[in-house]
């Protein structure tokens, strides 16, 4: 019978044998990996989640022994996913229930801080490899002075998680609210938000490619485009969980900040490291709270404390949102990820560190339609805002 869209499938491998071609596969018939990040990832009974091409799945499903279709109809996703956009984008009504281009997201920025010009400042930190600006919002209270702490949240790393920089302007809004424990926060904590860490990555996959990774940086001695952004920060840099070859989704760079957008980042809070003393990093999918390390399988040497915290916030969503989120150190949760922002942040000395994996856990993956960004991302502040007022009761 004719195959008429793209397809996900679930496949979980017995043996090692099965795991040889799963890995083979995945690197194949032009099929993209949406869990684990990478084929060396992939191990015996634990779920792998593969996008095949409309014209490989009939190749791809007879090569398998067994299977389970996760999506069946991958194009009608990623049309709801983009739809709404061609009558009024940038309409207030339902804004943050949509996903948004680059370019609304960067007329949103610029929206923002013209409404409310003496609580929310833009701050340029660096410009993409495609040379697009990487802005970052500061949004303060009422009783707002330079010596004041920070909290740090960037989304967008990985452009293919559209739920995440949707989940950064959802949050931006609610500091706006009525919340009174969010304006109790923004009293004591400034906001620096990077709605997107990746926008030549972000673009790319509204234009061309809908399960792009990378950056679209270019390597001397290869024609593969891009490097893992969250693999090139400078913490156990391209060991063991990261690759040296230019053409996999979990390439380090050739050094450590090789790339405009980790070196903005890490620019930027190494000249603020003394106000900034929360780091979130949002990605998705898979609904995991995680803290350092990812790049070994050390421990923290706050780790009893980080793991209270996520602890009691995935207890919190469980609670009120009806949903599980796995939560623990990074290697130990999902797999050895050296050079993650996450543990370079920590390592510099931020001690309350996390990298937060949205909705879902395989259901919709990536092209989570948009009527779940309302519940994802309250679910995600739950977390951040439980972490953080513990934080600062602490001190
Ligand atoms: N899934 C994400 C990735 O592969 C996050 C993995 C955890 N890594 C980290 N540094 N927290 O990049
Ligand atoms: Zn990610």
């Amino acid at each position: 019978h004719l195959i008429y869209s793209d397809q996900v499938l679930s496949i979980i491998a017995k043996t090692p044998a099965e795991v040889d071609i799963l890995r083979n596969m995945s690197t194949q018939h032009e099929t993209v990996l949406w869990q684990p990040a990478s084929a060396r990832h992939i191990k015996p009974d634990t779920e792998v989640h593969l996008y095949i091409p409309k014209h490989h799945v009939q190749n791809v499903t007879d090569l398998l022994k067994t299977h389970l279709v996760l999506l069946q109809d991958t194009q009608e996703l990623i049309a709801m996913q983009t739809r709404n956009h061609t009558s009024d984008p940038r309409s207030s009504e339902t804004f943050y229930e949509r996903y948004h281009s680059l370019e609304d997201i960067y007329y949103w920025i610029n929206r923002t801080i013209t409404d409310n010009p003496d609580r929310a400042k833009v701050i340029l930190i660096g410009s993409s490899y495609e040379k697009r600006p990487l802005y970052v919002l500061k949004l303060s209270g009422r009783k707002s002075n330079d010596a004041k702490k920070a909290m740090w949240i960037d989304c967008g790393i990985h452009a293919r998680e559209w739920i995440s920089p949707a989940f950064c302007l959802w949050f931006c809004l609610k500091y706006y609210g009525e919340n009174v424990e969010v304006t109790q926060l923004l009293d004591t904590l400034d906001l620096y938000v990077l709605p997107v860490m990746n926008p030549d990555g972000y673009k790319y996959t509204w234009t061309t490619n809908r399960m792009w990774r990378k950056n679209r940086s270019k390597h001397p001695h290869s024609d593969c485009i891009g490097t893992d952004l969250n693999r090139n920060f400078d913490a156990n840099w391209c060991t063991e969980g990261a690759s040296d070859y230019p053409c996999e989704e979990i390439y380090c760079g050739q050094f450590p900040e090789s790339e405009p957008e980790s070196r903005a980042v890490a620019n930027f809070l190494r000249s603020h490291k003394d106000t900034v003393k929360l780091y979130f990093s949002i990605h998705s999918y898979s609904q995991m709270l995680l803290f350092p390390y990812s790049c070994s399988y050390e421990q923290a040497q706050n780790h009893d404390e980080l793991l209270a915290l996520v602890q009691e916030a995935a207890q919190n969503i469980r609670r009120y949102y009806r949903n599980q989120y796995k939560y623990g150190a990074g290697a130990k949760t999902i797999y050895l990820a050296p050079g993650g922002s996450d543990d370079w942040a920590y390592k510099m000395g931020i001690e309350y560190s996390f990298t937060f994996e949205l909705q879902d856990r395989g259901t919709y993956g990536f092209l989570l339609p948009p009527s779940y960004i309302t519940k994802a991302s309250k679910e995600a502040a739950l977390a951040v805002k439980g972490i953080t007022l513990r934080v600062i009761q602490k001190k």
